[in-house]
């Protein structure tokens, strides 16, 4: 919930009032879907902070503005506020869970039940509900989708690093196609709608940028993983979409795991030599855009496919040139090499980049440049090193 504009020495009101509503919105959260009172306190409350009002004891109420403002505006306001979906988020402490975080938090634009497994690392503890969910524990994920009854869940959690799939197949597969596969009966059954994140690794890189309705060709265990997590769907009865991505790049809190931009970026600061393969090409994508399609196929109710990239074409080679480029690095320090000569256990894809067309018409999907991108990065890595200095 976002701050209130208090006046000084009578803060007491609107933090009472303030803890009365999230005391009731609690409840109505554990309770049922969208429960009338607390539905309405929060909107008074909502009301209250937009139009900047100042809860004192001579106005304890934003019912007065609210009826200065007419009937007509109330009740579409209110409907917009009742409009608002409550979105569960599978994996809420990787690099997709926690920018989706961010954007709704900063959006106000849905309800957020946040689960992960383990501890909780967003820094932000107010505003959103947290629990504990491990996917591969069916019973557990039952309960808390029962106990919560989200009207969207936005599935992120995968075991994600190629190479590790390759190498245990097992893990890949209850993760990757188990999870969703209980997912998916979960949805059915509580007429949830189900929001997956793919990857162009169901493709082979031979005949890139791909449109949604090319046929699969993976090369590697995880893209194989992740095209059965697909099949599950197409057979499943329950409201799904797709969101295949590429190469996601962005900065988080505490990450566990690294990507290509901050990866190059370190690397060169150390000064490393560096080999990049120069024959793959991919469509990188900004943790951000992904968020915002994610956010807005929830709220659109688009269902099918959808490819979600950013829009420049690069090779892998070229992608570090540019991120040399822009944090000016010696990019001498970097070789081109083959993905042969790297020897790596899973195969990569060697073209893939999408056709976006579609997220474009339907969601209003309208990503960055890939340099637009490294402006936003860079901000956000200035805002933190002035955070901790
Ligand atoms: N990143 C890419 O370049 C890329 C490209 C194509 C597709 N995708 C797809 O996009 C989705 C999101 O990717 P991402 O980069 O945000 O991944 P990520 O950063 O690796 O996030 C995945 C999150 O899932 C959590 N998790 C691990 N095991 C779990 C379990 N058993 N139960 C619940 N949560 C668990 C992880 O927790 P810990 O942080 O504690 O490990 C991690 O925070 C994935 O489905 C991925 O396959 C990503």
């Amino acid at each position: 919930m976002s701050s209130c504009h208090y006046e000084h020495g009578q803060e007491k009101v609107p933090v009472l009032l303030d803890s009365a509503v999230r005391l009731i919105s609690g409840f109505g959260y554990l309770r049922s879907r969208q429960p009338l009172v607390p539905v309405l306190l929060r909107f008074l409350l909502e009301e209250a902070q937009e139009e900047d009002k100042v809860w004192s004891l001579s106005a304890p109420f934003p019912l007065w503005s609210l009826l200065n403002a007419g009937p007509k505006r109330i009740w579409h306001k209110f409907q917009i506020f009742t409009a608002m979906k409550k979105i569960l988020v599978t994996g809420s402490k990787g690099l997709l869970g926690q920018k989706l975080t961010e954007l709704i938090l900063s959006s106000n634009r849905a309800q957020l039940i946040a689960t992960s497994k383990g501890r909780n690392r967003y820094p932000a503890e107010e505003g959103y509900v947290y629990a504990e969910m491990d996917i591969c524990d069916t019973p557990r994920m039952r309960d808390v989708i029962q106990r919560f009854s989200p009207d969207v869940i936005i599935h992120t959690a995968a075991v994600t690093n190629v190479d590790i799939c390759e190498q245990d197949k097992d893990l890949c597969r209850i993760m990757n196609v188990e999870a969703v596969r209980s997912l998916s009966v979960i949805c059915e059954e509580n007429d949830i709608h189900l929001i997956h994140l793919s990857t162009d690794f169901v493709f082979d890189g031979e005949l890139g940028p791909y449109s949604e309705d090319a046929n699969y060709s993976p090369v590697s265990v995880y893209g194989e993983s992740k095209a059965e997590s697909e099949r599950i769907l197409f057979n499943s009865l329950c409201r799904w979409t797709i969101v295949r991505t590429i190469l996601v790049y962005g900065i988080t809190t505490d990450m566990s795991r690294s990507n290509i931009v901050l990866w190059a970026k370190s690397a060169l600061e150390k000064g490393e030599q560096l080999n990049i393969v120069a024959d793959q090409w991919r469509m990188p994508t900004l943790a951000e855009d992904l968020a915002e399609a994610c956010l807005l196929a929830a709220e659109r109710e688009a269902l099918g496919i959808y490819h979600i990239s950013g829009k420049d074409m690069m090779s892998v080679y070229e992608l570090v040139q540019h991120v040399a480029e822009f944090w000016h690095l010696n990019s001498s320090l970097m070789k081109p090499v083959s993905s042969e000569s790297l020897n790596q256990t899973a195969k990569r894809p060697k073209r893939t980049g999408f056709v976006l067309d579609k997220a474009i018409a339907d969601l209003g999907y309208q990503p960055h440049s890939f340099r637009e991108g490294l402006t936003i990065l860079d901000a956000q890595i200035k805002k933190r090193d002035d955070r901790y200095s």
